[in-house]
């Protein structure tokens, strides 16, 4: 089933046009990658997925994406509840430095002043913990600030922050590019084992990320999707010259 499908969709930043007539549908709790050289327009697509591309001043967003059965650009749609719907996780950790780790995890909480019991936040920060796998390391530690952790931790940490207000949706951006590779490794065991309980879009420009975790890979190329397609035919039989150049190395 198609959790996401992209319509006709454009995108500027001013007067340059970034994305070029977008169509393409994303299956319900699969992962997709998004490859392509830097500048395609990867970052921006992503941006497009929960409405924050057009708040950069002078950002334009034409065409549709249906979230299920809704398209998010209809005017009666309230950009805020598509962005609860649909959580995103940035290339560098961005944790509230001034916040402890367990307020972090719940900050989506606090930020709509959305009053909980104390045991429906203990409930909300394990669970959420847990499904980023960082449970064990920091259960001890919910009280400190996250400059404690290391970099992959922190990112784990934004990891469960994210799936804290159970998102349908998980928009990664280039999650690893900032982590050391036990991290890397660590994080990309954690986004297949999410599978079973969100949809998710990883942007990534390591191809054999790419390989290792998604279903589905989409290629870009100047604005544009080139190729999409199961995971395995994308990197063993791309349809398009300009895809097997790119998986092959042949420009980057
Ligand atoms: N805030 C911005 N203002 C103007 N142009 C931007 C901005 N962010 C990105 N761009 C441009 O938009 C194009 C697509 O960028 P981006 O989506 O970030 O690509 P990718 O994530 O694939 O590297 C590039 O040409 C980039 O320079
Ligand atoms: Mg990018």
């Amino acid at each position: 089933m198609d959790k996401i499908r992209v319509e006709n969709l454009n995108a500027w930043f001013g007067s340059m046009q970034v994305l070029k007539n977008i169509n393409v549908s994303l299956k319900e709790k699969k992962i997709s990658a998004i490859i392509g050289p830097s500048g395609c327009g990867k970052t921006t697509l992503l941006r497009c997925f929960n409405r924050l591309h057009e708040l950069v001043p002078g950002a334009r967003v034409e065409g549709k994406i249906f979230l299920d059965n809704t398209n998010i650009y209809e005017k009666e749609v309230d950009p805020v509840m598509v962005r609860r719907r649909i959580g995103m996780v940035f290339q560098r950790p961005n944790l509230f430095n001034h916040m402890s780790i367990y307020d972090n995890v719940i900050a989506g909480y606090l930020l709509n002043n959305t009053k909980l019991s104390k045991e429906r936040k203990d409930e909300i920060v394990e669970r959420s913990l847990r499904l980023a796998g960082i449970w064990e390391e920091v259960k001890n530690r919910l009280r400190d600030y996250p400059s404690a952790l290391s970099g992959g931790q922190q990112q784990r940490v934004c990891i469960a922050r994210a799936l804290a207000v159970e998102p349908e949706v998980l928009l990664m951006d280039e999650p690893t590019s900032a982590l050391d590779p036990i991290s890397t490794y660590r994080i990309e065991e954690t986004i297949r084992e999410l599978k079973e309980e969100v949809t998710i879009i990883i942007v990534t420009h390591n191809m054999q990320q790419a390989a290792r975790v998604s279903d589905e890979t989409i290629f870009m190329y100047m604005g544009e999707i080139i190729e999409v397609g199961s995971t395995s035919q994308i990197f063993t039989n791309p349809k398009q010259k300009l895809t097997e150049d790119y998986i092959t190395g042949k420009f980057g």
